[in-house]
């Protein structure tokens, strides 16, 4: 067990009596708008980005947050220059391979979503190995979605579940959308209370659709790489504004 772990009781008690939520999703954006302001190449826009990774982690840790999912590139993003892609895939393998042991004294328990063995089977070993360490950790659940496409996890989970059927595995009358939910990659994860995204763009990019259906949006100028601990504080509190009636009536 890490050190420093208790006070990490009290943050979580004191977030839920203050409206806090649970579990944060970002949609990191801006990064490339940020390294052109500088006259910087991309990659040195993806390379701030990772650091506002670092102090996103810390402040969600402060603050008591339990889950905290990051969308670190999509399916749609293969679609860029083979050159970015590379910078950006090289990135990530620098970051699963380097930056796990402090995950892990950090008492922060790593998960990948999304389809990772696209990026080759470096990351594929990385990201099974920081998996496994960081494997029992509580403090924070940290996902990273990787070649993550919300519209794909949800075929896939439709597809599965056909099969099933047609094995006679499961009967299509008694599904809901708890058999449902269970076939997503996400199965044994919380839905997603606050989702954020940077860099003024208002759209969900293919997102956790199924996950977000009630998550509160808060989309916010910043570019991704000037995010830290001042605005999570303050999404938080916007968040401890909004009043939650998951589509029923106000109390
Ligand atoms: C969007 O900005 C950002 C990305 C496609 C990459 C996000 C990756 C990181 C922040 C670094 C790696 C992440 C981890 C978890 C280690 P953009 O390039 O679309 O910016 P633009 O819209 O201004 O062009």
């Amino acid at each position: 067990m890490p050190d420093g772990v208790a006070p990490v009781e009290a943050a979580r008690a004191g977030a839920a009596a203050a409206g806090r939520p649970r579990h944060v999703a970002i949609i990191m954006d801006g990064n490339g708008r940020w390294a052109s302001a500088r006259r910087l190449p991309r990659a040195a826009g993806h390379r701030a980005g990772v650091k506002a990774v670092r102090r996103t982690i810390e402040a969600a840790i402060t603050s008591g947050v339990e889950w905290l999912t990051l969308y670190a590139f999509s399916s749609e993003n293969w679609g860029r220059p083979a050159e970015e892609v590379a910078d950006l895939t090289a990135l990530l393998k620098h970051y699963l391979r380097h930056e796990t042991a402090e995950l892990h004294r950090e008492g922060v328990r790593l998960r990948i979503i999304g389809d990772r063995d696209r990026f080759g089977p470096d990351i594929t070993a990385e990201a099974a190995r920081a998996e496994r360490l960081t494997g029992a950790n509580t403090r924070l659940n940290l996902v990273v979605a990787l070649s993550y496409g919300a519209r794909a996890e949800i075929l896939a989970a439709a597809r599965r579940l056909a099969a099933e059927a047609a094995a006679g595995g499961v009967d299509p009358a008694s599904l809901g959308e708890a058999e449902f939910a269970a076939r997503l990659t996400t199965a044994d994860m919380p839905d997603p209370d606050l989702l954020i995204r940077t860099s003024g763009e208002r759209r969900l990019s293919n997102f956790l659709l199924w996950q977000s259906a009630y998550a509160e949006l808060l989309f916010v100028d910043t570019l991704w790489p000037d995010f830290g601990t001042a605005e999570f504080e303050a999404a938080l509190a916007e968040f401890g504004r909004r009043e939650r009636r998951f589509g029923g009536r106000p109390g």
